[in-house]
């Protein structure tokens, strides 16, 4: 292993796996492989773009002219696939392009790898597969249960990644992470959008009663789980990767008001999101066992993400003042404010 190519790199969790490969594997290769969709973003690896072990190709993954192409020119002998549309809410508004990107564009790579023979393929799953879970935790044998369009999307690329296993034998892990917390996060979804919001005195939209529970996680702790699975996993298996810790979204909006010295009256309750999951909870005693744990509890990974933001303005202030975001934010929260 040592030609890596991570699609989807240029995003949140893509870019930071980017900085962990290169601070942690002096010997690797990586191209990324990014469509730049409006949270696709080369500001997110502006720190690599000099490293000459570094390599930016702009592309779709459900192109399998330009995937093959990418694979020949770089002899890649590893896929990591980040690439997907990621929002839940956009989903509800759009869910074509979700089928789109994470089954389709999940086959296409799929094919790719098999045809090249690659050491591994990864795929970057998430707990949401499994739905909501009132009682308990989810354990990778547990059934799919999903309710979103995004949720339904990705559960139907894991499968496809199991097909593939099962069908051809090619070397797929799957990994299914919580809630990600951190730097270069595209500021829709709740907690970068509760921390810039917050900053700047504008109120923080909490869907419906803000009792839905999170495992949200620090993205460089989920970095090295993925890094845990790519050299330690079984081919074939999939592992959960969190905290194990739930928080409600009440208590996370208080803790980042409470951070950034604001008034907790910026809450703004507004309608709920349609089949909102209310909690999500894993299991992740098997990954565990690769010698993994996560370094961060809720707590610090919220305080270091919020100085992140506070300290790296110019980095999101550029996407929230574009026209994109501000015709998503119109068209997703206006006129949804309860009383
Ligand atoms: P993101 O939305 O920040 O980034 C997605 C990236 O994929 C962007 O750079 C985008 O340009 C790229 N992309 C989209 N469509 C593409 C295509 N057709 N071809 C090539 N590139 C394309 O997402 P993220 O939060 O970094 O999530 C990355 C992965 O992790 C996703 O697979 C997501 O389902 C999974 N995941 C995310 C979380 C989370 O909390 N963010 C938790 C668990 C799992
Ligand atoms: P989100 O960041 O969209 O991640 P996901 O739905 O994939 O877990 O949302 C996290 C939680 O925050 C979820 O319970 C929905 C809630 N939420 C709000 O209360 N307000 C918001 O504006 C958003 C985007 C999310």
């Amino acid at each position: 292993m040592k030609n890596l190519l991570i699609t989807g790199g240029a995003g949140f969790i893509g870019s930071n796996f980017v900085h962990h490969i290169l601070e942690t594997h002096p010997d690797y290769q990586v191209v990324v492989f990014d469509k730049l969709t409006y949270a696709g973003n080369l500001d997110n690896l502006k720190d690599v773009t000099r490293d000459p072990r570094y390599t930016f190709v702009q592309g779709d993954i459900c192109d399998a002219e330009a995937v093959e192409q990418v694979m020949r020119e770089h002899q890649i002998d590893t896929i990591v696939n980040f690439a997907a549309d990621t929002h839940v809410d956009r989903s509800l508004m759009e869910p074509g392009t979700f089928i789109q990107t994470d089954v389709y564009g999940t086959y296409v790579l799929l094919e790719a790898a098999k045809k090249f023979g690659v050491e591994r393929y990864h795929q970057i799953s998430t707990d949401e597969v499994y739905g909501e879970v009132m009682e308990g935790r989810s354990s990778e044998e547990d059934r799919l249960h999903t309710r979103s369009p995004y949720s339904a999307s990705k559960a139907g690329g894991d499968l496809m990644c199991l097909a593939y296993f099962t069908s051809f034998g090619v070397p797929v892990t799957i990994t299914r992470g919580s809630n990600n917390i951190g730097p270069y996060q595209y500021p829709e979804k709740v907690v970068p959008l509760f921390i810039t919001n917050a900053i700047d005195d504008i109120p923080l939209p909490l869907y419906g009663d803000g009792t839905q529970m999170r495992d949200y996680q620090y993205v460089r702790d989920h970095c090295e789980g993925i890094d845990a699975v790519l050299h330690q996993g079984q081919p074939g298996e999939i592992y959960n990767l969190g905290t194990g810790v739930e928080t409600r979204n009440i208590d996370m909006a208080r803790l980042i008001l409470k951070l950034l010295g604001k008034p907790e009256s910026l809450i703004q309750p507004i309608t709920d999101r349609p089949g909102h999951d209310r909690r999500y909870a894993l299991d992740c005693r098997k990954i565990q066992s690769l010698g993994w744990r996560s370094r961060h509890s809720f707590e610090e990974a919220l305080e270091k993400t919020v100085r992140w933001y506070v300290d790296n303005q110019w980095w999101w202030r550029k996407i929230k003042s574009g026209a994109h975001y501000e015709e998503y934010y119109e068209r997703q929260y206006a006129g949804r404010e309860i009383d």
